[in-house]
């Protein structure tokens, strides 16, 4: 039996609305298998950069604290055979054993830092980084935060601390910097992390880079839902921004 016009009507409509069924599914498929390689891309990061932070605290310890403690060990060997021989008490070599355990101690706290950097929640954050700017060598730091800014996200303030480790170090090694400003400020409801150097800036190039350390920031900022970008500074050197909305129960200052 023929079907009437509105009965073709219909017809035509809900097959349209099936087309455009199928067309979503075909779309929303393809959104999910992009998702899935895009999870696939950053387990794999995540992986390569956990691997590359262990390498590097590994060769930290075993290039830096580990040949400091052998050298201490060799010297006080020497010291106390030298001692027996001579049924003498060298006052001042043992100064110098002492002394070469400061630093030492010195070189296992920065280590251990670098490893945990303690709790950064509330106000914690801002102390450690103005401590981390203080005893910062190789080029002159300052940190500006002209108003507090508390976080109570433990592994975003982390994320912030472990930037700015990792910033102020890249500018040093990397820009050869003679200043560097390391500043924490709030805008309404953003809270910008910035460095800036003064050093020789960001080779326009980094495909072939080996380092790991910008892909680590990277991905820190990922987590913390920041963007993160390094333009040139003007005149010159480098700048690092990071912009990060402000967290639903971070703690405005009363
Ligand atoms: N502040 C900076 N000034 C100049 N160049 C920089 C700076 N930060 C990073 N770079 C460049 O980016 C490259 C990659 O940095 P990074 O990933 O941190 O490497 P690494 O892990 O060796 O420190 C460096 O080799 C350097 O060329
Ligand atoms: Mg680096």
């Amino acid at each position: 039996m023929p079907l009437t016009t509105s009965e073709t009507k219909e017809k035509m409509k809900t097959e349209a609305e099936l087309r455009q069924l199928s067309l979503d599914l075909i779309q929303s498929n393809k959104l999910l298998k992009a998702e899935v390689a895009e999870r696939k891309r950053v387990e794999a990061e995540i992986l390569e950069v956990t691997l590359a932070e262990q390498r590097r605290f590994g060769s930290q310890l075993h290039d830096g604290l580990c040949q400091e403690l052998t050298a201490i060990l060799v010297f006080s060997k020497a010291l106390a055979e030298k001692m027996e021989k001579n049924n003498t008490l060298e006052l001042a070599e043992l100064k110098k054993i002492s002394n070469m355990l400061l630093y030492a101690v010195d070189q296992a706290r920065d280590t251990a830092r670098g490893l945990y950097p303690g709790e950064l929640e509330g106000e914690s954050l801002m102390y450690s980084l103005e401590e981390l700017v203080s005893r910062t060598t190789g080029a002159l730091c300052v940190f500006h935060c002209p108003e507090p800014i508390l976080i109570d996200d433990n592994n975003i303030a982390t994320h912030l601390y472990r930037i700015v480790q990792e910033g102020i170090s890249n500018a040093i090694k990397h820009g050869k910097a003679k200043n560097i400003e390391v500043s924490l400020t709030r805008n309404k409801e953003i809270i910008t992390l910035s460095i800036k150097d003064d050093g020789i800036g960001m080779m326009d190039d980094l495909k072939d880079s080996k380092g790991i350390g910008l892909k680590i920031m990277k991905y820190r900022a990922h987590m913390m839902n920041a963007s993160f970008h390094i333009k040139p500074n003007l005149p010159q050197g480098s700048l690092l921004e990071c912009h990060l909305k402000r967290p639903a129960n971070q703690r405005s200052v009363v």
